[in-house]
């Protein structure tokens, strides 16, 4: 099977066909019977398969020197609501394909390879990356707890519902000490890389956001027999607000800022009611801290304002708060000379969005090969990249791997 076929197959593992896009959210069953599917692929490959308590599945192929520190690659197979079929699946199919290229080219790493698909890399409980989180120790017990989907299902509930055991934490520790670098192979998900006539884009960093919810409370009231100037409406306060976060992200320090409010829950719901609470969840990012928080600082100050005039109430609480990191300039030197030697043109870039190497990055050195997204667009049923891109971007990890394994 080529790695297009393979892409094509893993799409149809997928609950809302009927949006047109993929919909295969973290420890559901259908993304449960994919995890299978990717496993019988590594299997395929030569490697052994194994998932982790907490749901990562890794496949190792073993290195000659088995104690040595090994080469990690990988990204993840769930998606966001009506998504595309590459982001993720692109990093942990073509890592699989990448291992099958080198063991047919006869290499034998001297440290072992292993591939990981990550488990909920897409934010179905609010923060993305948890299991890469788990796997470096930055989830508690009481997180997985605290932590809940849209309705209502914890983290916790969703994985021993899945077969997991969220009390098995300790056991899917991934020693960072046994890790000589992770390297994930991902779609650009913009179009920087398309706009340059440019194959490969090397990263140098990732940027990380800052998400918070922000609840505005009025006065839910009839809406025939409630005259304007009686009202204490939340979602006009709402509506005021999203449009002042789209300014204050716009006149951001660095230039480099970028804020949406991709949930909005309006409640009672009802067409006869004037909305009483509104509840928005804002997605603040940036690779500059400073920026990202004097953009946070002014829309909390702004949502008080806003409540102010308007007589509503306003709370705002954490969902997560992520640092920016640097990939290691050895996985960066490595990944240009891949390309270099393949003769591929290449950029250095910062990822604008998150990835799970973000997360181990903390902790272990990471590298990320991104390939062009047609039209930029991804987190949507049309995100597109070409084969012969696809190829591109599985021989450089390739290259990468070898070279870090050797
Ligand atoms: C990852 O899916 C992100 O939202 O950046
Ligand atoms: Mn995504
Ligand atoms: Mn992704």
């Amino acid at each position: 099977m080529t790695l297009d076929e393979a892409i094509a197959t893993l799409a149809t593992f997928n609950d809302d066909p009927a949006a047109g896009g993929i919909t295969r959210e973290i420890y559901t069953p259908t993304y449960g019977a994919a995890l299978d599917w990717v496993a019988e692929r590594m299997a395929e490959a030569g490697m052994e398969p194994r998932v982790d308590p907490v749901g990562n599945l890794f496949g190792r192929w073993p290195g000659a020197d088995p104690a040595a520190p090994q080469v990690l690659t990988g990204s993840h197979v769930d998606t966001t609501l009506n998504a595309g079929r590459y982001d993720g699946v692109l990093g942990v199919l073509g890592a699989i394909d990448a291992v099958a290229r080198l063991r047919a080219a006869g290499f034998v790493p001297r440290r072992s390879i292993e591939v990981v698909a990550w488990a909920g890399e897409e934010p179905r409980f609010g923060t993305g990356c948890v299991g890469s989180r788990m796997a470096v120790g930055e989830l508690t017990r009481a997180d997985l707890d605290r932590l809940a989907d849209r309705d209502g299902v914890t983290i916790a509930a969703a994985m021993a519902a899945a077969g997991h055991d969220p009390d098995a934490l300790a056991a899917a520790r991934l020693d960072p000490t046994t890790v000589r670098a992770l390297v994930e192979l991902h779609i650009e998900q913009g179009a920087v890389l398309e706009t340059h006539g440019e194959q490969i884009g090397v990263v140098t960093a990732i940027a990380a956001p800052h998400d918070f919810r922000i609840t505005l409370r009025g006065a839910p009231n009839h809406a025939g027999a409630t005259p304007m100037g009686l009202r204490r409406d939340a979602l006009v306060g709402a509506a005021e607000l999203v449009t002042e976060i789209e300014r204050l992200a716009t006149a951001s320090p660095s230039g480099t800022t970028v804020g949406t409010v991709g949930v909005l829950r309006v409640r009672p719901g009802a067409i006869n009611v004037v909305p009483g609470e509104v509840e928005l969840e804002v997605d603040i990012r940036d690779s500059d801290l400073a920026s990202r928080r004097h953009v946070v600082d002014a829309i909390v100050a702004a949502a008080h304002t806003i409540a102010g005039r308007r007589g509503l109430a306003v709370t705002v609480a954490p969902i997560v708060e992520d640092v920016p990191i640097a990939c290691h300039p050895e996985v960066v030197a490595t990944t240009l000379a891949a390309c270099t030697e393949l003769g591929l043109t290449s950029r250095a870039m910062i990822s604008g969005a998150y990835h799970d190497a973000m997360i181990v990055g903390r902790h272990m050195p990471v590298g990320m090969i991104f390939v062009p997204s047609r039209d930029g667009l991804s987190h949507h049923p049309d995100e597109y990249t070409a084969p012969d891109q696809l190829a591109a971007g599985v021989a450089v990890l390739a290259g990468t791997l070898r070279r870090l394994a050797a």
